[in-house]
């Protein structure tokens, strides 16, 4: 395998010689961007010796804990199921989606080297309960992951698998089920975690939710499946180095940021299509899609005057969604980048047999479906740039735990960055936490209203 990272951020369909001057950017538009990413890359760099940027150093973190916790887990239960909401959540989907088969949970044991993996990120009670009539409590080990401690989602969830599994295996037995991921000092998890005498693994306290993937988070259940988690960090840590290398004009998750936030504010682009040609990286633009959403889906900037920015991201799936979303894409408004996540090459590929015919199926003679999954995109591709519909693309060479490591490391800076050029706060969610609150006093409401009402039928 190549070791050296080599994602490509590809812009050309931006620019104005490719979909003309109405949507596109100019050369001089371009080079004038280079004093400004500068400056922008100097503030950045501060916060980072600062420590401001923690998730930045990631890569660099050990893993004898977690890889040594991973292979209890992997010797001892038939199933393991992560419950979480959010950035506790989409991180570990999105890696089991890129890196494993999707019938991984119908392969043999021996075929999957660990413990059949399921993830709950919701609170829906016929999903939960479905779950556990399929699965037996004294088999099953449950990751209760959040970084607050204190999400009720997660909370939730974890009381009735608590329940479940204490009621098959006794409370004493029953402890050596649990492993949690939380802050290394604080929340309500942490507390619980302490007092049942569960095994935990700690989210560095400056790394939040969404930045998380590369923590325990996404690391622990990676490695509890089989995953080299290693390399997934050597993937991050070879990029960062390759970043540290370049001048800020060279970086490519610099553009990545660049380019989508002059979109947005000098051509008003207010939504961001991720478009994965690969069935595998539907989960990491499902996860971009919090990152960019939350991160700088902002009402202040950092010296509190309210602008109410951020682009809207959706995720699009080809070649699924040519039949779909793309109708919109290519004549509705011009209000959208369309930004195409592709791969160099799959890690398996079938051959169509030959069929001699007129019709359409002939024209699949001596292609691949993965030839024909590259020819669709390319397609997509220059029908947007004939209609001049601004587009990108990042290109990963394959999907590897490598390139994997590298590519959330790659989103997670180009989100951090962008979060500078708006100048609002990228890491902290006012919005989700205003949220979190009046469900809190709701559920204190009614709670006591039921409790009333319950002793009054006495
Ligand atoms: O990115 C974030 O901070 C949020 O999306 C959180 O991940 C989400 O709200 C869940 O929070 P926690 O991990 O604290 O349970």
């Amino acid at each position: 395998m190549k070791r050296v990272p080599s994602l490509t951020f590809d812009f050309k369909n931006m620019m104005t010689d490719q979909i003309g001057p109405v949507h596109g950017m100019g050369e001089e538009e371009c080079a004038r961007a280079f004093p400004l990413l500068d400056d922008v890359y100097r503030t950045f760099r501060e916060s980072r010796n600062k420590g401001n940027l923690a998730f930045l150093d990631l890569p660099y973190q050990p893993t004898e804990k977690i890889k040594a916790l991973a292979k209890k887990v992997q010797g001892r239960f038939e199933n393991f199921v992560l419950l979480g909401i959010g950035g506790s959540a989409l991180g570990p989907i999105a890696i089991q989606q890129a890196l494993h088969s999707p019938y991984y949970n119908l392969l043999s044991k021996k075929e999957r080297g660990g413990p059949r993996m399921f993830f709950l990120d919701n609170v829906d009670p016929t999903e939960v309960a479905s779950l556990l009539e399929v699965l037996d409590p004294s088999k099953t080990a449950v990751n209760v992951v959040t970084k607050s401690g204190g999400t009720i989602e997660t909370l939730a969830q974890f009381l009735i698998f608590q329940k479940w599994i204490y009621k098959k295996v006794g409370k004493e037995k029953g402890a050596a089920h649990f492993i949690v991921t939380t802050d290394p000092k604080k929340g309500t998890l942490r507390e619980i975690a302490q007092k049942e005498g569960y095994a935990t693994l700690e989210i560095p306290e400056p790394v939040g939710g969404r930045f998380s993937v590369l923590t325990p988070v996404g690391l622990f259940p990676a490695a509890v499946s089989g995953i080299d988690i290693d390399l997934m960090l050597q993937g991050a840590a070879d990029l960062d180095q390759e970043f540290q290398k370049v001048p800020p004009h060279e970086n490519a998750a610099v553009w990545g940021a660049f380019v989508h936030h002059w979109a947005y504010l000098i051509k008003r682009r207010n939504i961001l299509v991720l478009m994965p040609y690969s069935e595998g990286l539907v989960g990491v633009a499902q996860w971009f899609v919090q990152l960019w959403a939350e991160s700088l889906g902002k009402e202040k900037d950092i010296s509190g005057k309210r602008i109410s920015v951020g682009q809207t991201p959706v995720v699009a799936v080809g070649a699924t969604d040519q039949h779909s979303q793309l109708q919109l894409y290519m004549e509705g408004p011009v209000d959208k980048t369309i930004q195409f996540l592709v791969v160099g090459s799959f890690g398996k590929d079938l051959p169509f047999p030959t069929v001699r015919s007129d019709t359409p199926i002939g024209l699949l003679a001596g292609h691949t479906l993965g030839s024909l999954l590259k020819i669709e995109q390319r397609a997509i591709e220059a029908s947007l740039v004939e209609s001049g519909r601004p587009n990108c693309k990042l290109i990963v060479p394959e999907i590897n735990p490598y390139y994997l490591g590298a590519l959330f490391y790659f989103f997670e800076f180009q989100t951090a960055f962008a979060g500078k050029l708006y100048g609002i706060n990228p890491f902290d969610q006012p919005g989700v936490e205003a949220g979190k609150r009046i469900i809190h006093k709701l559920l204190k409401e009614e709670g006591q209203n039921r409790t009333k009402e319950t002793s009054k039928r006495r």
